[in-house]
């Protein structure tokens, strides 16, 4: 897979403060890269830098294999930008306003129409053509400028936190919408602050945090990678302390909680944890009405990384 994007010790300042750290990474051909961190802590920087929107101190930039600069226009009409602040002209309806955008790279009236078309069936706006940008709601208007980001069908798409403030169905239909792109070939960067969305969106992602790049790798890898405790909760019917302290005595325990009719274990990391923990409760006959073993999630990561949550 060749390499679309390829940023090597980015370093952006504003005046005293290095928003950008010697930041690397690299993008392949067909993924979506998600770009995760909290607030503050680079991802807008970071896109606006490779898109020759900033002037970086130090750095190279690479896009589709050739040096990104302000004019490099052959790089540029093969991308689609998503800005973080919604960018439209209110004068304009939602149909002209992709027209408008899609016009500044595609000349041919009757191409442009059927891509106008395309763009307003992935955004789910057919029957806004004829609005107004204040007319609509605030997750209307992100898919109308997520449709003025991609009528032009770019090979390279960058997204800046697409579904901040939106609606839940707005939410859906954007997620929904990358992905169908991402199918259709289109390479995509994405940053959020929500990991969720990387999780049900990304191919691989790069933690990113004072401007310096944390940790990076697939979902799998970053949670793998990550020291966490296994948490697991056992639900019993009735709890005594005989039952607690056998659980305690199970070789890879850190620690245990009684809450309730609830015993929350916290294992160590290791493969056989469950598979031992079933073993004594049968042996003691203990009857469990539930047991559920908690996931890592990549706030899990985050706060392993940094000592810090990733939302707070
Ligand atoms: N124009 C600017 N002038 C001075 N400081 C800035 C400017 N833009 C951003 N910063 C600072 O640079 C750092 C990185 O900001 P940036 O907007 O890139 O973060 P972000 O990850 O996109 O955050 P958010 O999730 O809030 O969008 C922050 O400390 C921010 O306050
Ligand atoms: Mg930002």
């Amino acid at each position: 897979m060749s390499k679309i994007i390829e940023v090597e010790k980015l370093t952006k300042q504003y005046g005293s403060l290095t928003a950008l750290d010697q930041f690397s990474f690299a993008v392949k051909e067909g993924e979506i890269f998600g770009l995760l961190g909290p607030n503050g802590s680079g991802k807008t920087t970071a896109i606006n830098s490779i898109l020759g929107l900033l002037k970086i101190k130090e750095g190279s930039i690479k896009i589709f294999g050739k040096n990104m600069s302000p004019d490099a226009y052959d790089i540029k009409k093969d991308i689609g930008v998503v800005l973080q602040e919604v960018a439209v002209f209110n004068e304009l309806t939602v149909y002209e306003n992709i027209d408008y955008f899609c016009g500044l790279y595609i000349t041919d009236n009757a191409k442009r129409k059927e891509l106008i078309r395309e763009a307003l069936k992935i955004v789910g706006l057919e029957k806004y053509q004829k609005f107004y940008p204040p007319k609509l709601s605030g997750g209307l208007r992100r898919r109308l400028n997520i449709a003025c980001g991609i009528a032009h069908k770019p090979k390279l798409l960058f997204l800046d936190e697409p579904t901040v403030a939106v609606d839940p169905q707005s939410r859906n239909n954007i997620l929904e919408a990358i992905k169908e792109l991402n199918k259709r070939g289109t390479t995509i960067v994405y940053t959020t602050h929500y990991m969720e969305e990387v999780e049900f969106l990304c191919d691989r992602v790069l933690i990113i945090d004072h401007g310096k790049s944390v940790a990076e790798g697939t979902i799998e890898q970053l949670k793998k990678q990550a020291a966490i405790d296994e948490k697991i909760e056992v639900e019993l019917s009735e709890i005594n302390d005989e039952q607690v302290a056998k659980i305690k005595q199970l070789s890879n325990v850190k620690d245990i909680m009684v809450e309730h009719s609830k015993i929350v274990i916290y294992f160590a990391k290791e493969n056989q944890n469950m598979t031992k923990l079933l073993e004594l409760l049968k042996k003691e006959n203990i009857n469990a009405q539930s047991i559920n073993l908690q996931k890592p999630t990549l706030n899990d990561v985050f706060l392993d990384i940094t000592g810090r949550e990733l939302r707070d």
